[in-house]
């Protein structure tokens, strides 16, 4: 039987309709995950979910063990792993409540724990990341999605920046010359960690505010991300429960 992780991320520190069965504190060579790993059945199928920042939210974006929290769910026997992620809106497409499922991903981020291979090596390793996300994961996100109606952007750039402060116009500006259409803190490096062991890895995004600069001259609010958030997790969860049973 196959096992499913959800790590997920602000606004998704609990995934409500898991039938628990176990809850159990890891510890890993690279230290402790996030949280405790929550299994359980969500419909007919087994997962483990992982809250990135913690149950009690508490750890920032470039604080997060990545290494521990892959570490963990390969440990455990995931098969595969769905990322959720509180993203901000770049490019026309990417409005506020909007759901993603990006397929590419440009790092911006620095200093964090980013790789396995770092030492004790017999050889250099160089994985493949042409194509960060899984395709056939992305795929039958999508597809649920559609079979929901709930409109999700297929194919965005996500810029992975270094937080915890949100971006500057300028820096927003930069981003889209680039080539990106979300931003967020923690897409890595959670996404090369799990291609590093080989875990099939999908980011399901909901665009939670416009990015620096594109609302006017607005200031983006704390207050309005959450309300965001909270109104636009619920077709999360309904998307990961129908995705999974699927
Ligand atoms: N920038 C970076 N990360 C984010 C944003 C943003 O505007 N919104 C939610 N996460």
């Amino acid at each position: 039987m196959s096992l499913t992780a959800i790590i997920g991320g602000t606004g998704l520190n609990q995934l409500e309709g898991l039938q628990l069965s176990e809850s159990r504190h890891y510890k890993t060579r690279w230290g402790e995950p996030s949280s405790s790993l929550q299994f359980g059945q969500l419909g007919k199928q087994d997962v483990v979910f992982l809250a990135r920042h913690g149950s009690h939210p508490h750890i920032p974006p470039h604080k997060v063990n990545y290494r521990a929290n892959i570490q963990a769910l390969k440990d455990v026997g995931a098969d595969a792993i769905i990322g959720v992620a509180a993203v901000g809106g770049i490019t026309a497409q990417m409005w506020p409540q909007r759901i993603v499922i990006p397929d590419q991903i440009i790092d911006y981020t620095y200093g964090r724990e980013h790789t396995f291979f770092a030492d004790d090596l017999d050889d250099v390793v160089h994985i493949d990341f042409s194509w960060p996300y899984e395709q056939s994961l992305r795929q039958k996100l999508l597809h649920i999605a559609q079979t929901l109606d709930l409109n999700a952007m297929d194919k965005a750039c996500y810029a992975a920046t270094q937080g915890p402060r949100l971006e500057t116009v300028a820096e927003i500006k930069r981003l889209e010359q680039d080539g990106c259409d979300i931003v967020g803190m923690t897409g890595m490096p959670e996404a090369a960690l799990a291609r590093e062991l080989e875990l099939p890895y999908a980011c399901c995004a909901l665009v939670v505010n416009w990015a620096a600069g594109k609302a006017g001259q607005q200031e983006i609010s704390h207050a309005e991300m959450l309300a965001t958030i909270e109104q636009g997790m619920g077709r999360i969860r309904q998307l990961l429960a129908a995705a999974i049973v699927d």
